[in-house]
This record gives structure tokens, C-alpha cells and sequence, in this order.
């Protein structure tokens, strides 16, 4: 069962995001590999694998933030457009979010959270205040809305960049290591808000090592090695019962045997 990659459980339904033999070379480096995954509404992946397996790149190139050399990447069944007003329109249905927090430095957390709803989607300053404040609310920052980003911890950037996201009304959400860069001690208030839009029906692609968040959220882990997605399944047979030798072997790196 290690290549059920393409076929979801639901198969009658488009899936939300698609990837079809993609493959992506830097150079010499063959990053991915016969990649084919599709991700269904409202499911939960979460992508796990060694460094420089290409979770990553795989995040970036559903994003069309990296061009890829072969095979196809489907949003809602549609094809990436390759560039113009199309391709930003369908970037901003994928909301993203990164380890660094890549809020605007010099702009209020209010004015970063509003910027993409008013230039992207045309909401009024007045429409698009009233949904960010709501969403800082969800996310616990609202007290922040008015401060710039270098006022705030870390874990507020990091829900504050969530915030962000969400206010574009994203398809999909997908967030590369969002908690890895960050204080032990606010690891949890992101992962909590990652809960919560998870429980909300939200579909999301999350590369992250927080096995724990794996576990309870997960629908299904994919594990990667070497550019390639080596298995997947639902979490709790994922980590008791890996079958290849390659995932046994980066379980017991991160479990620190
Ligand atoms: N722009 C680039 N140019 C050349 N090589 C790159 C580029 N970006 C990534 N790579 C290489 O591609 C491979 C996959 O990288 P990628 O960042 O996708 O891995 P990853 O699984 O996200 O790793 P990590 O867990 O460390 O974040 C690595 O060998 C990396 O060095
Ligand atoms: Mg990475």
C-alpha cells in the first residue's frame, strides 16, 4: 500500500490541492521525485521527513513559488496558471505560512493583516479592518493590532502572520515548520491556533517535527526522504507501525534513540 499517493479515500471529490508526478530538479539535484499527493477538503497532512528531503520546495512549488520541470500541481482541479493576475489571484486561495515570520517590519500588524484584503480582494478600509480585528481576536493579538511586528514575541509574529493568512479567505493553508523558530514556551500558542482552524474545517498542508500536534490533528502524516514521499497513513499507524526502514530510522533520530 506504500504508493496509495494519488488515491484518497474520497475519490469521487476534486481534491482542494493536487500534485501529479511532479518532479524538480536544482541542478544536479534531483529534489522531487514522482511526487503525487492530494489533499481533500478540509483533511489535514502533515508532512514530516529529514532535512532536505523537499517539504519544503514541495510547499513552495504548490504555491508556484519554485517552477517545476514536470508533472502537474491542481488547485480545485484547475492547473496553475503560469504567471499575471490568474496566478496571483490563485496564490492568494493558498494562504502560506512560513518559519520566519514574514510580516511587513514597518507596517502595524493591523495594516499587514488588511494590506492583502483591500489590494487583492478591494475590501473597504472599514470591511477589511473589521475582519482583521476579528481574526486577531481568534488568534489572541488583537491588544497588538496597532504595534509593529518587532513589539511583538515571537508566537504573537507567528499568529499575527496566521491572522494574515486567513484574512485573504484562503482555499488551503499550508504552513512550512511555522513553530520551529520560536521559544519553547510559545510553541503552544501557535500549534493551539493551528488546532483551532483545524476543528474550524479548514484544509491545511503542515510540515512540522511537533509529533505531538501530529498525532492529535493529523488526518494523515506523508513522510518524505530524498525528494520522494517514502509512505503515508493516519497517524497513529504512521508512528507505531512505520513500514520502511528510512522512516523507523528518522523516528528514532527525532525521538532521540
Ligand atoms: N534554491 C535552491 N537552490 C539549490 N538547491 C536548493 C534550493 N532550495 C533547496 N535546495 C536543495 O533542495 C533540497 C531540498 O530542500 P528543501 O528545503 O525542500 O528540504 P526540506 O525537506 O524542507 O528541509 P528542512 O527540513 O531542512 O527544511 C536540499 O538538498 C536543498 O539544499
Ligand atoms: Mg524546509
Amino acid at each position: 500500500m506504500s504508493q496509495r499517493t494519488t488515491e484518497g479515500s474520497r475519490s469521487g471529490e476534486t481534491p482542494v490541492i493536487e500534485l501529479r508526478h511532479v518532479e524538480k530538479h536544482f541542478g544536479d539535484l534531483h529534489v522531487l521525485r514522482d511526487v503525487s499527493l492530494s489533499v481533500h477538503r478540509g483533511e489535514v497532512v502533515v508532512v514530516i521527513g529529514p532535512s532536505g528531503s523537499g517539504k519544503s520546495t514541495m510547499c513552495r512549488a504548490i504555491n508556484r513559488l519554485e517552477t517545476i520541470d514536470s508533472g502537474e500541481i491542481l488547485i480545485e482541479g484547475e492547473p496553475l496558471p503560469q504567471e499575471g493576475r490568474e496566478l496571483a489571484r490563485m496564490r492568494a486561495e493558498l494562504g502560506m505560512v512560513f518559519q520566519q515570520f514574514n510580516l511587513f517590519s514597518h507596517m502595524s500588524v493591523l495594516d499587514n493583516v488588511t494590506l492583502g484584503p483591500r489590494d487583492v480582494l478591494g475590501l473597504s478600509r472599514e470591511e477589511a479592518e473589521s475582519r482583521a480585528m476579528e481574526l486577531l481576536a481568534r488568534v489572541g493579538v488583537a491588544e497588538q493590532a496597532h504595534k509593529v511586528p518587532a513589539q511583538l514575541s515571537g508566537g504573537q509574529q507567528q499568529r499575527a502572520a496566521i491572522a494574515r493568512s486567513l484574512a485573504m479567505r484562503p482555499k488551503a493553508m499550508m504552513f512550512d515548520e511555522p513553530t520551529s523558530a520560536l521559544d519553547p514556551e510559545m510553541i503552544n500558542e501557535v500549534l493551539d491556533v493551528m488546532v483551532e482552524l483545524a476543528r474550524g474545517g479548514m484544509t491545511m498542508v503542515v510540515v512540522t517535527h511537533e509529533m505531538s500536534f501530529a498525532r492529535r490533528v493529523a488526518d494523515r502524516v506523508v513522510f518524505m526522504a530524498d525528494g520522494q514521499i517514502m509512505e503515508e497513513g493516519a497517524p497513529d499507524a504512521f508512528f507505531d507501525h512505520p513500514r520502511t526502514q528510512r522512516a523507523r530510522d528518522f523516528l528514532d533520530s527525532i525521538r532521540g534513540h
